[in-house]
Order: C-alpha cells, then structure tokens, then sequence
C-alpha cells in the first residue's frame, strides 16, 4: 500500500530532550528513499506543527499533561485521515506519548471498517503508569495506560466516546524495565507481556509466532516501535536505555516475520533522541529494520 510519513517533532512527553529532532535524523538516514527502494509509494507529509516543550516539572503526577493532549490531537486526525485516504501512516516521533494519538486514530479507523486491530508494542518498558504510580510524571510512560482507559479524561478519550482500546488488543515484546506499581496495574489488567526473560527462554521466533497468533484478513496489525526495545550497544541514541535488549539478528527476525504476516498496517517509530545518538547510528539501524519491516530480505528467500 502506499506510504505517508507524518512527522511529529516533539519531546514533551519525555524526560529528555531531544526526540524533537527523531523526523529530521529518520529522514536523514534516509527512510523515505529505503522504501521507495522497495517499491513503495511514499509521500512525506511533513512536520506537524503543535506547542513547543515548555520543560516544567510535573504537575499533580504529569508533565506537560497540555502539551501532551495537543500533540496527540493532531497525531491522531493525521493518522485517521491517512489511513481513511487508503495510505499506511508512519509517524515519525518524537517521544512516545505520541502512541496515543496515533492508536487512537488507528481504532477509530478500525472500528469505522470493521477491522480488528492487534498493536505490538516493542519496547523496553511497559508504558502503563498512571500519575499515582509513575517515578518521573512522564507522559511517555503512560500511553499504553490511556489507551485502555487508565489515566485522566483528556488523555482517555481523546478520540471522544470512550478508551481506543482493551488491552487484549495489545502484545508487549521486549520488556525490561516496569516499575513498581505499573507492575501491579500490567497483571490486573492482562497485559500480554513477552519480557526479555521469556524471550531468553523461548526464542525470539516462537515469542513472535505467539504475538502475531490469530490474525486474519480482517486484522489491522498496528506497529508501535519504541527504538529503546533494542540493545543499547546497537542503539545508543534513546532517552531511557535499559540493558539486555534483543541484539540485531533478533530484532531483524522481529521486524521480517511481522513483514511476513501481511497484516501490518500503520506504524509508529519513536524514542529516536540524535542529540543523545552517535552520528546518527541508532537513525541508520532504525531505517535497516524499518527496510526489513517492508519485505526486505536476503537472497534465500526472494
Ligand atoms: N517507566 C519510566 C517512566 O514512566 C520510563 C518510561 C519510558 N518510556 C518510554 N516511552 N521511553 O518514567
Ligand atoms: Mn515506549
Ligand atoms: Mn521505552
Ligand atoms: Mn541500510
């Protein structure tokens, strides 16, 4: 299908700044040209043009909780009005607040069409705090929590009528780093987590047989890529790394057997922090697996 990029230039939601430059430095690796390389129709949309990072500390458990709502508005119509005009939407974060937003866009899409939609989230953390139990106040850790419902009005209904999704929809992959009390929250609402220690024991291919188990024609597979799921010895350029992410091989073989499902529809690629990065290394890699993500493989298979 054809392709628009929608960047998103924003840190508001992080605690870092910096993944306000995450458009420029995917561009500059050279995304838009790696897919029409692949074949792809792509269309870059731009930047989309919300408030500036005021960078105050939280307030009654969030930061920037306006800044936050804004982005994600203008996320979220980009997004819905992308995959209403039949084109895939790649947003191109900024921090991953922007989640929201766009999965919001995605399920209204979905729920207008009769599509079911399944989100892998690739990420190290879990994103599922609420201001009770979040250590930062940091929005980007919360949006998996708003999605489902959990969090203050504004950022639970965004989308007007209620949560975008139940958190059946969603398959976490790679998790390493939940906190204390978002701990407690991702068990009682049943979250399905494959954390890194499943990963070890199990495998990287049978963790993704298992997350992408039970789609059919009828499935939007919505991809939210967090570049901080990746190892930081290959990924250096994000706010918040943690140890003892999945190495290169592993996360090529993630992003080819989503390729391989067909299904993937819309994606986000956030976290990408270039003031943090080393010449653009964490950009380049993200641009390589985003290649694999569209079908790219080697020679053994097409
Ligand atoms: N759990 C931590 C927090 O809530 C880190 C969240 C990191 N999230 C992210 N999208 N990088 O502050
Ligand atoms: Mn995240
Ligand atoms: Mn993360
Ligand atoms: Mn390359």
């Amino acid at each position: 299908p054809p392709v628009s990029l929608i960047g998103a230039p924003t840190d508001v939601g992080a605690g870092d700044r910096g993944a306000r430059l995450g458009p420029e430095a995917l561009r500059i690796a050279g995304l838009g040209e790696a897919l029409v390389a692949r074949g792809v129709d792509v269309l870059d949309r731009g930047n989309l043009d919300g408030p500036r990072n005021p960078w105050q500390p939280p307030h009654e458990g969030y930061r920037h909780i306006n800044e936050v709502v804004a982005w994600n508005r203008l996320v979220m119509d980009a997004v819905y009005a992308e995959l209403k005009g039949g084109r895939m939407p790649i947003l191109l974060g900024g921090d991953h607040c922007l989640g929201l937003g766009s999965i919001t866009g995605v399920a209204r899409h979905c729920r207008e069409n009769g599509r079911k939609l399944r989100v892998l989230w690739l990420d190290a953390h879990a994103d599922f705090n609420t201001s009770q139990v979040t250590p930062s106040g940091n929005i980007h850790g919360m949006p998996v929590a708003c999605l489902c419902g959990i969090g203050p009005r504004e950022l639970t209904h965004l989308g007007g009528d209620g949560p975008a999704i139940t958190p059946d929809v969603v398959r976490q992959i790679g998790i390493r780093s939940v906190d204390q009390g978002e701990k407690r929250l991702v068990k009682e609402h049943g979250l399905e987590v494959y954390d890194m220690r499943y990963i070890d024991e199990v495998g990287m291919k049978r963790t993704m047989e298992a997350a992408l188990a039970d789609m059919d024609e009828d499935t939007h597979l919505h991809v939210s890529f967090d570049v901080d799921f990746l190892d930081p010895s290959i990924a250096p350029g994000v706010g918040t790394t943690v140890p003892g992410g999945p190495n290169y091989r592993e996360a090529q073989l993630v992003m080819e057997m989503i390729a391989d499902s067909g299904r993937l529809a819309s994606l986000d690629i956030v976290e990408l922090n270039p003031v943090i990065d080393t010449r653009n290394v964490t950009g380049e890699l993200s641009v390589d697996l985003v290649e694999s993500l569209f079908g790219k493989s080697t020679l053994m298979r097409d």
